[in-house]
């Protein structure tokens, strides 16, 4: 595997493969890797010629007082996981080769933006991730990226701002990767003291309560959620939102007919944890 850090490095990789016939994945990361990314790269292994994965934390999507500075970094052990996982090349920029002097644009996806973590993060949140996947999409020009369905608002945001700008990607959203008891994997996770790690797995414990009650033929809205908020309020987890949402609009809505994303998100801790989950009505 080799680690690049410009763009004309990672054009000159992606140009000699096609050459060789071979299309391109890419797997757009903050680094910090745990499975959930490792199954990306994997994915991205089974089914593309070249696989580029981006380790890149960006600073435009994290608000002033988000974590920025205390993002995990960890490049050459995410090198090494990346290398075993089938990557081929690492691309690593400097925060500079992204956004160098005079930088001056943002790509604004409106529609699926405003709600969920749009609305808790601020409107910066998914402006910075549209524009640097724009930006990535453009240095790298995919074939395929890879995205985890974790990040369901995130994929949304980029199936958007693919087709309304006509890029030649395909969009491949992976499934969840979750710990053993039910915790769905994120580099955030290292913020969890012992005690917060407990009380996170009720994110999970949530979603399956929710599952069970539309799995009994109940689709209300309000019983599902209900279910759901008494696994974490027993916790003593206090969601930031949880709602009910159609799967490929965000739109609200009232019942699972014939499916429903139920996304929530919670601080535990020193940590900000989202997981969801897609409720299907009992046919
Ligand atoms: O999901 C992430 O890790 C980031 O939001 C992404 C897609 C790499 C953009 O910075």
């Amino acid at each position: 595997m080799r680690i690049v850090r410009t763009v004309a490095e990672v054009r000159a990789a992606v140009a000699e493969a096609r050459r060789d016939g071979r299309t391109v994945g890419l797997v757009p990361t903050m680094g910090a890797f745990h499975e959930g990314h490792l199954s990306l790269i994997r994915r991205a292994r089974e089914t593309t010629g070249l696989v580029v994965v981006s380790l890149f934390v960006n600073p435009t999507q994290f608000a002033p007082g988000e974590d920025l500075s205390t993002y995990p970094r960890d490049e050459a052990r995410d090198a090494a996981l990346a290398e075993r996982s089938g990557a081929d090349v690492l691309f690593a920029p400097e925060p500079a080769e992204v956004y160098p002097d005079g930088f001056a644009t943002t790509v604004h996806v409106s529609g699926v933006t405003e709600v969920l973590c749009g609305a808790a993060r601020g409107a910066h949140h998914f402006d910075g991730v549209a524009t640097v996947v724009a930006k990535l999409f453009g240095m790298v020009a995919p074939d395929v990226a890879f995205f985890g369905q974790k990040d369901a608002q995130q994929v949304l945001v980029v199936r958007r701002l693919v087709r309304d700008l006509d890029m030649p990607v395909r969009i491949e959203a992976c499934p969840i990767v979750r710990e053993a008891d039910g915790l769905a994997m994120s580099s955030r996770n290292v913020y969890l003291t012992d005690d917060d790690r407990r009380r996170a797995t009720a994110l999970n414990r949530a979603l399956a309560a929710a599952e069970r009650v539309v799995e009994s033929g109940e689709t209300g809205a309000d019983a599902v959620l209900a279910a759901a908020r008494a696994e974490l309020a027993a916790a003593g987890v206090d969601p930031e939102y949880l709602e009910l949402r159609d799967p490929d609009d965000l739109h609200e809505v009232d019942r699972i007919a014939p499916a429903a994303l139920l996304a929530v998100a919670a601080r535990v801790g020193a940590a900000r944890l989202i997981d969801n989950r897609i409720l299907k009505e009992r046919r």
